[in-house]
């Protein structure tokens, strides 16, 4: 116990230091595989010892409990917002008026990336983060702790460098953002997921954050920089805004790039450099932040309304164009959700030409007015979709009407309903041949069930001409039929007869992904085929057994529950599985020294996590079991084995050291 105590110890300061030496430094001493390979060992040994997964582990960072709603936070110091200039004269009046209040000639600042995200703010006491809000209305926000949690580059203990101490209460704030990269990302799986596409990454992050399902929040690649800090007692008194800075990253927080600038020159030469730089940063910037880096100066100078004296930010011009919107259209996606699209008269925005932008949802159309005719202001949202800023009033057609969203399906006419999310509108019909064309396309798809030469196109023929209503009905096409289609050839028809026949030696994780749950995608999918290996174990599996699979929070595991109960979907299953496709259970062998045997562990071991060690035994077919008795096979002791070593030996079981366990997976031993 004592060592295993002392190793989650260990693990969690390794833990911490590569998290600090990734996030905070941007310099990582270890590959990806080896933290995860920390991370896997502390969460076996916590799972061993569950006295050890304190809520400020690493590990629980995968989200906790859902909520019923946010509690209220009343800030301790306001969160204030900032003025903003939109040139070189409103920033030169800013300047000067500083320098009046001042009585200085020239004021010194830091500039910063002005982030496109979300304000927090976060207190952590005796080094331990306790507490994280939303900004709200600067008064008070939303607590959103157990979301926060969630966030990797989030520090959940300070990590003081260089002898700097931990203050007893330290209130940061901060922004909540999501990079480029991991946006784009994060909208690839979405449309993998038949999830609505998220507009910008501003808007991604706001509502990955007010998620009430922190599981949620976890699945959604927040990022965190921390910029200013409230002052409390205990904490060293700095000269500088710099100093502030450094200190902060001395405890261990995220905070993001500053420069120096001398006066007003010197802000002009930022804010030249930043905005020609702007496409090269990781993360969405509207503006770069100038602030007073004198605190002194910062504290005479005060605030007025809302925001401080002493900073302001200095918007960049947007890459923004106008156009005409043509048409308004509603799309149907693979899980019914209505999504309006504008179609634009083509208009060049940041060098790549536009020609449609999506609005979203019914709310945001709504909020938007847009109407066909009107003219509108389209901007290139973080570098992906194009999106809809704003309508010119000025030039609205007399004669134009608000866009009515139908009531009905635009294909198939069944009715719409809101989801309970509340923003998505989806068609209600199962038989809706739009959802159908996409499910047909995600059935087939490469990752699914890799049927090669189904693709938009092919997908639309076989739906329109009745030849497809389920994904059953691709079992049953034969060549007559295929070359009933237009422009369908003898030869093209062999081969996707072919693939299809192919398709039916599949796996369970290709299956159920295929099968196009809301919500699952691959990775889901891999982690129910291995808590579900037969396909039909999941129309008695209720829901709270569902929620037990890895990284499967309430709201998915309510979705796939729903599913699996809903006769039609039993149905179409059913019928796959009649018309021959048989998917593999996770990769199980059948011969070998663990087949069909039971195997306790007991003990670490040094090569090989507890979670490896079972997967590896349930790949060879064995099955894992927690306590020993006289069905089991064999016992496999590690290093600090203790009561289960011993009933092992009372009942005669066949003992494994680490050594011997290993030669037996290597298939190297007999058993
Ligand atoms: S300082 C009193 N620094 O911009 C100082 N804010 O329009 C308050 N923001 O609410 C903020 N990057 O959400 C500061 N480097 C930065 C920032 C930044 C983005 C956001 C923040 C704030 C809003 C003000």
């Amino acid at each position: 116990m004592k060592t295993a105590e002392k190793r989650a110890r260990e693990l969690r300061q390794e833990l911490a230091h590569h998290n600090y030496r990734y996030y905070v430094l941007d310099s990582p001493e270890v590959s990806d595989a080896q933290y995860d390979r920390l991370m896997r060992e502390l969460q076996e040994l916590e799972a061993k010892h569950p006295q050890l997964a304190t809520p400020d582990s690493p590990t629980q960072r995968v989200g906790g409990e859902a909520a019923e709603k946010f509690e209220k936070v009343v800030h301790r110091a306001p969160m204030l917002s900032l003025a903003n200039v939109f040139n070189d004269e409103e920033f030169s009046d800013f300047d000067e008026r500083i320098r009046k209040l001042a009585g200085v000639s020239e004021v010194t600042y830091v500039c910063e990336p002005k982030l496109d995200g979300l304000a927090i703010t976060l207190r952590y006491e005796q080094g331990k983060f306790l507490q994280g809000a939303t900004r709200g209305d600067g008064t008070t926000g939303e607590d959103v702790t157990g979301n926060l949690r969630t966030v990797r580059s989030l520090p959940l203990e300070l990590l003081p460098q260089d002898g700097v101490k931990v203050p007893p209460v330290l209130e940061v704030r901060g922004e909540v953002f999501i990079r480029k990269e991991d946006f784009k990302k994060l909208n690839e799986k979405r449309e993998e997921e038949g999830e609505p596409l998220f507009a910008n990454p501003r808007n991604a992050a706001a509502g990955s954050l007010r998620q009430l399902d922190p599981k949620m929040t976890a699945s959604r690649p927040l990022s965190i920089y921390l910029y200013e800090y409230v002052a409390t007692e205990g904490l060293p008194a700095f000269k500088t805004h710099t100093e502030k800075l450094e200190y902060l990253k001395k405890l261990g927080l995220p905070v993001n790039r500053h420069e120096h600038a001398k006066g007003l020159d010197g802000v002009r030469k930022q804010y030249e450099a930043s905005q020609k730089g702007r496409h090269a940063l990781p993360f969405e910037v509207d503006g770069m932040v100038v602030k007073v880096d004198d605190e002194d100066l910062r504290l005479r100078l005060g605030q007025v309304s809302k925001s401080p004296r002493w900073a302001v930010a200095y918007k960049f011009p947007p890459e923004e164009e106008s156009t005409r919107v043509d048409a308004i259209e509603v799309q149907v996606g693979r899980t019914g959700a209505l999504t309006p699209v504008a179609h634009l008269k083509p208009v060049k925005v940041g060098g790549v030409t536009v020609s449609r932008a999506t609005l979203h949802n019914e709310d945001e159309l709504r909020r938007k007015d847009v109407r066909q005719g009107d003219t509108v202001f389209v901007r290139r949202a973080g570098d992906v979709i194009p999106e809809i800023v704003s309508v010119v009033l000025s030039k609205r057609p007399a004669d134009s009407k608000p866009y009515e969203f139908p009531k009905n399906c635009p294909v198939c006419g069944a009715q719409t309903a809101k989801d309970e999310e509340g923003a998505i509108i989806r068609c209600t019909s199962a038989s809706c041949p739009a959802q159908l064309v996409e499910k047909i396309r995600h059935f087939a798809s490469r990752t699914a069930m890799d049927v090669d030469g189904v693709g938009d196109k092919l997908a639309s023929a076989l739906v329109s001409s009745g030849l497809v209503k389920t994904f059953a009905d691709l079992y049953a096409l034969d060549k007559t039929k295929l070359m009933s289609l237009e422009r369908m050839g003898e030869k093209s028809a062999e081969n996707l007869l072919a693939a299809i026949e192919r398709s039916k030696q599949t796996t369970q994780r290709r299956f159920l992904y295929a099968l196009g749950i809301r919500h699952v995608g691959e990775a889901t999918a891999k982690a129910l085929a291995e808590a579900f290996p037969d396909v039909r174990q999941l129309y008695t599996a209720d829901q709270d057994s569902v929620t037990r699979v890895k990284d499967v929070g309430p709201t998915m595991a309510q979705v796939i529950y729903a599913f699996f109960q809903e006769p039609q979907n039993r149905a179409a299953i059913d019928a796959l599985l009649s018309a021959g496709v048989t998917p593999a259970p996770p990769q199980v062998a059948t011969g070998g020294p663990f087949a069909g045997k039971t195997v306790v562990l007991t003990g670490g071991m040094s090569g090989m996590s507890r979670e490896q060690a079972k997967e590896e035994i349930e790949r060879r077919g064995g099955k894992v079991a927690g306590s020993v008795s006289r069905k089991t096979d064999f016992v496999v002791a590690g290093e600090d084995a203790g009561s289960k070593l011993k009933k092992a030996q009372e009942l005669g079981v066949r003992i494994l050291d680490e050594q011997a366990f290993l030669s037996l997976l290597k298939g190297e031993a007999r058993s």
